[in-house]
């Protein structure tokens, strides 16, 4: 039987060549530029223009503009796999990680700024780690276990599966800080925890290994810098690279936490 219709090898090359001239195009980015180090840096919105190639992510974006036009632009990367969150940014108005999203899903003009509420190194960096470290001294987000002697030959404590799958997903954050920028309450309360830190207490309070009882974290997220100071506004769930359900998880710590004020 004879093919409805056949391609060329040269035609398939063309097709091919087509399809990747197709993601060609001018960027503009657009970045907030300001090094409060500085005394004569003023806060300023700088273009840079560069042409998009296939695949490429704001990371590479960024790269290239460091590399070809400005040594001294600012921003963070370790990874650049969405694991070591310290790529995230306003992108267009909105909090995500530059290594995860790709210049072909956004318009030709790019806007990019810092996180807010974290404290600005420079340009498009931000000061992450001294807020993670701040929040996790305050919720203290260890095991805590009156179980003190380290048994080296002791066999590993067992874990039933469901239980570590379930600990195991909240143990996904990556601690990159999109769903504290995105956060209304974050933004106007300095002290409140953030959907990330809750879902820390969430994780501990799961943990069998930890003693703490649901009163004694009670005492640590009980009001309003904690579980009762998130006003739902979902912003946190909605911009987490992760996908964790963050606002399932705040609403069962929640009711968790109610019912101990109710006791
Ligand atoms: Fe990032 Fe999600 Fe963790 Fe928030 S919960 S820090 S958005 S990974
Ligand atoms: Fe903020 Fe998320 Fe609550 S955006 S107010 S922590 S639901
Ligand atoms: Fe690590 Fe983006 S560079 S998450």
């Amino acid at each position: 039987m004879q093919p409805v219709f056949s391609l060329s090898k040269r035609s398939i090359d063309q097709l091919e060549t087509d399809i990747i001239h197709t993601d060609k195009r001018e960027l503009c980015l657009r970045i907030l530029r300001y090094n409060p180090q500085d005394p004569d840096s003023t806060p300023r919105f700088q273009d840079y223009q560069l042409e998009q190639a296939h695949g490429m992510t704001l990371f590479i974006a960024l790269n290239e503009i460091r590399e070809l036009q400005d040594p001294g632009l600012h921003f963070d990367f370790v990874c650049r796999a969405g694991i070591c969150g310290s790529c995230g940014m306003l992108i267009n108005g909105k909090p995500g990680l530059a290594c995860r999203t790709l210049t072909e899903d956004l318009p030709a003009l790019i806007t990019l700024a810092p996180l807010p509420v974290f404290e600005l190194i420079a340009d498009l960096s931000v000061n992450t780690g001294k807020w993670m470290r701040a929040m996790s001294e305050r919720l203290e987000t260890w095991i805590h276990s009156e179980e003190v002697t380290l048994r080296l030959g002791d066999l590993e404590q067992r874990m039933e599966p469901a239980l570590a799958r379930e600990l195991y997903e909240l143990d996904r954050c990556i601690e990159c800080g999109c769903c504290i920028a995105a956060c209304g309450t974050a933004h106007m309360h300095a002290g409140f925890v953030g959907a990330m830190g809750l879902n820390k207490i969430s994780r501990f309070q799961l943990d069998p290994r930890d003693d703490r009882s649901d009163e004694d974290l009670y005492q640590l997220v009980g009001d309003e810098t904690g579980v009762f100071g998130c006003k739902t506004l979902l912003g946190c769930e909605d911009s987490c690279p992760k996908n964790l359900s963050l606002a399932t998880q705040i609403a069962w710590l929640r009711r968790r936490m109610v019912s101990v004020a109710l006791r």
